[in-house]
């Protein structure tokens, strides 16, 4: 049990390092029904409720992918844990995506975005997926059809005193993703005193997700990840493979690594890993509790916990309680 929290401190001093580099942060304003930290927003694009609100129509509005066939919904759907229900997606274009979609749930909580950690600004993170996701070759030009909408030019001026430009609406974006917080979950009521909140399976999975099964290493609450990269042995075997964080940081031993995904309401956001491989969270659980594909750069901190079948239940039934209660909104587009 030592060695586990050693381990967990050590994580949290690597996660805590990992966010030495970020700019001076404003904690955002309004009321919150979340057990996460405050989320950080950069001191060029403070979180303001009224840029949260035209961010989020920018966010549902297909105007947005120049000819109006996808919005950033169009593979971030809440009710589907801000995913697409997809293995990998299609953009617009037509092009295959490679890697699975995911959530966005507390995304303004990472210190870097995507499953490489390539994007090192969500705000740099979303111009990225703007041009790329959506098949946006001019942004220019779509922040000229938005600022033809007369809602939007009005709310441009409340908002920013300047019309539409693809600056303003990339940061009003950014802005609605850092509000993307996961409300209170079962999970959350239980630690907070309500035990009727979860099941007895889910309190026994609790436990072994802490201790003997040791996903807490990496999956660290409240947030359910460390923000670090690991080789969980995904790529053997491909003809292809992905070399994932390597990539970006030109180290071999980072080759096949991914940032550990959030575990919050994670029972919405299947098919799940990097890949979209496994379909069901109980396919997902069970890969990761055997320890992985066992590969020269798989991470040292995984090994097979040797789990019954009832305690992968178990460990399931307690993903299961993390998912959040928010009430989903959708605006009205100008
Ligand atoms: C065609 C599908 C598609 C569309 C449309 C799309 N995304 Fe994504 N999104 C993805 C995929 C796939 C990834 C992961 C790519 C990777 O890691 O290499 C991703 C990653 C992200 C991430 C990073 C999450 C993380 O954990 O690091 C954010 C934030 C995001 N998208 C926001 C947006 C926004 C904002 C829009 C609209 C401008 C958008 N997406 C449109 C598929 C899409
Ligand atoms: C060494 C760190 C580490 C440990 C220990 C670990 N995980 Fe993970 N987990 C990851 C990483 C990294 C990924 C993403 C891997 C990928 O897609 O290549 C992941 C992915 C997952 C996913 C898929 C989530 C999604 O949104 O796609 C689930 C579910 C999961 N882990 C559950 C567990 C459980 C349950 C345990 C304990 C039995 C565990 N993990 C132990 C690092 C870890």
């Amino acid at each position: 049990m030592s060695v586990l929290r050693s381990l967990l401190a050590l994580a949290a001093g690597l996660a805590l390092v990992a966010g030495c580099t970020t700019p001076p942060v404003a904690p955002s304003p309004g009321p919150r029904l979340s057990r996460m930290p405050p989320v950080a927003s950069p001191a060029e694009n403070p979180t303001t409720p009224a840029k949260v609100a035209l961010g989020a129509k920018l966010f549902y509005d297909p105007r947005l992918s120049g000819p109006g066939t996808m919005a950033c919904e169009g593979c971030h759907y809440r009710h589907q844990g801000w995913t697409d229900g997809l293995s990998l997606s299609k953009r617009p274009n037509g092009v295959m995506n490679t890697r699975h979609t995911p959530t966005l749930y507390n995304v303004g909580q990472l210190k870097l975005w995507y499953w490489d950690g390539r994007a090192t600004t969500l705000e740099g993170q979303v111009n990225a997926a703007w041009g790329a996701q959506m098949a946006v070759p001019d942004t220019k030009a779509v922040a000229d059809l938005i600022a033809a909408v007369a809602g939007y030019r009005d709310e441009f001026q409340q908002v920013w005193g300047a019309p539409p430009s693809p600056e303003l609406i990339v940061k009003s974006l950014a802005a609605y993703l850092r509000s993307l917080d996961s409300g209170l979950s079962p999970w959350d009521r239980y630690e907070m005193g309500d035990r009727a909140s979860v099941s007895a399976d889910a309190v026994a999975g609790n436990q072994l997700f802490m201790g003997k099964a040791r996903c807490a290493i990496c999956h660290t609450p409240p947030l359910y990840t460390d923000g670090l990269f690991h080789n969980v042995g995904l790529e053997v075997g491909k003809e292809k493979p992905d070399a994932g964080r390597g990539a970006i940081s030109k180290d071999a031993k980072d080759n096949g690594a991914f940032k550990t995904p959030t575990l919050r309401s994670v029972a919405l956001s299947g098919p799940y890993f990097h890949d979209g491989s496994a379909d069901r969270l109980e396919d997902a659980v069970r890969y990761m509790a055997s320890g992985g594909m066992s590969s020269p750069n798989r991470s040292p901190l995984l090994e097979n916990a040797q789990l019954t079948n009832a305690e992968i239940g178990q460990l399931v039934a307690f993903l299961r309680s993390l998912t959040s209660e928010e009430p989903a909104v959708k605006p009205r587009l100008p």
